[in-house]
């Protein structure tokens, strides 16, 4: 296994272009599974997550390759309706194969996808927006086997304890394009990547409106056909490197990016008093001075990122003042906290919040990560510390970044990767 080492200190400078979005890419090749005729998908980063999804098709029977980041995925052969558990465990994005299987071929069979580091992640809100379309559902042998005469049309009401839900929407909707009649999906989650599949099964020739709003009508159509599509920017990735900016002290230019997708981060940022030059599809951020601590909470888009709280948390560490984070989606994610304390940060975590009290600057040590968004934390502390961390079990910065090593050496970060 490798380790991630990192020389702090070093004010990031020039120009960095953004990947497609990870958490667009992953339902949209599932949603393929809903037509026999081919569909090619550009923009595709070149992850773990996406080369498990691929991986997932090809064990249902298409054939699908990824080359210069344009997924092509046709018909190898009948299409399977059971999606295999060792796949899907790996991959918790994998569970919304689930949407389309059942919306091709009125059956599916798929793994149920198991805890997570960061909390208790259940698929009641699949579920039941799954049965509300006519689906009789029962779980066996850790497996959702899922059985429908005939989809039709319904209201379903998606909203949970802690709001809309993403891959839900994305599989109800998936299921819903194939179903007869229509249906609405109330308290539908708004995120950019929700639009986008959205986008990509209207290409397909789905009848679908309200994408981005709580309320999306979907009229079901009797087939689909093939459609080419390209990724959006990945607003994750984009964040992280603004941050990375800010907590250098550096100046980058991030290109590829959509900063409408970035409001509540933005808007932070410039409450902390941070200055960017925004384009359409570009972010320019200087450090010009000191900035002043902010309070996060993190909720559905467009509220701030859950995503995106662990790496503000370590902006927020060495910046002067006190800020609470409230994580309203997931109430345990706050794995990274122990570890920024390792280097100096001073985090108290009270139940759902952490209240960070900013200090002069980190020092690098050894730590660990938990998972993906908090690796990508970890990455900007130990950029900002005075000396060496040395990150383990970096194997969760693939899941979700593309080159994101290249991508920092780049804009003059001293990063290498060493054997543990
Ligand atoms: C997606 C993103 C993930 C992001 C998350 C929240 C992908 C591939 N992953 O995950 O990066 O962190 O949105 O923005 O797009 N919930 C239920 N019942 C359900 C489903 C979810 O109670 O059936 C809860 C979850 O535990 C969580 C909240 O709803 O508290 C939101 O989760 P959800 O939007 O479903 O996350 P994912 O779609 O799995």
């Amino acid at each position: 296994m490798d380790k991630l080492i990192i020389e702090g200190g070093v004010k990031l400078k020039g120009e960095l272009t953004v990947s497609g979005a990870k958490n667009a890419v992953l339902p949209i090749l599932a949603a393929t599974l809903l037509t026999d005729d081919a569909c090619i998908i550009k923009g595709v980063p070149d992850l773990r997550d996406t080369n498990t999804m691929i991986k997932i098709l090809r064990s249902l029977g298409k054939d699908a390759e990824l080359e210069n980041g344009t997924v092509s995925v046709s018909n190898l052969k009948k299409i399977s309706h059971v999606a295999d558990y060792k796949l899907v465990s790996t991959m918790r994005a994998s569970f919304c194969v689930l949407g389309p299987l059942l919306g091709k071929l009125k059956k599916a069979k798929v793994s149920l996808p198991g805890g997570c580091i960061i909390g208790v992640r259940p698929v009641d809100l699949h579920l039941k927006g799954i049965r509300a379309l006519g689906t009789d559902i029962t779980i066996e042998s850790g497996y959702v086997i899922a059985k429908a005469e005939k989809l039709k049309g319904n209201h379903v009401y998606l909203g949970g304890v802690y709001g809309s839900s993403v891959l839900a929407t994305d599989n109800v909707m998936m299921a819903a394009v194939l179903a007869s009649g229509k249906t609405i999906i109330e308290s539908a989650a708004c995120e950019p990547e929700v639009v986008d599949l959205a986008e990509f099964l209207i290409k397909m020739g789905a009848r679908i409106k309200g994408q981005g709003t709580p309320v999306i009508e979907i009229e079901g159509v009797r087939c689909l056909h093939g459609a080419t599509h390209t990724i959006i920017p990945d607003r994750i990735e984009a964040g992280t490197i603004m941050l990375a900016a800010l907590i250098t002290r550096g100046d980058i230019l991030i290109k590829n990016i959509f900063y409408k997708h970035l409001g509540a981060l933005i808007d932070k940022l410039e409450e902390a008093g941070a200055s960017l030059v925004k384009t359409e599809n570009s972010i320019h951020l200087r450090y010009k001075k000191p900035l002043t601590a902010v309070n996060i909470t993190t909720l559905p888009y467009p509220g701030f990122p859950t995503d995106m709280q662990a790496q503000m948390m370590a902006l927020m560490s060495v910046t002067p003042g006190i800020s609470v984070i409230t994580e309203k989606i997931y109430p345990d994610r706050f794995m990274h906290v122990a570890e920024l304390n390792r280097m100096g940060a001073h985090i108290q975590r009270e139940g759902p919040h952490a209240i960070v009290e900013g200090v002069k600057e980190l020092s690098g040590a050894p730590v660990m990560a938990s998972d993906l968004r908090a690796s990508a934390c970890l990455v900007l502390a130990g950029l900002s510390a005075r000396g060496k961390t040395s990150i383990s079990r970096i194997y969760h910065l693939e899941r979700g970044y593309q080159d994101l090593e290249e991508k920092l050496e780049k804009l003059g970060a001293k990063i290498w990767r060493e054997k543990e």
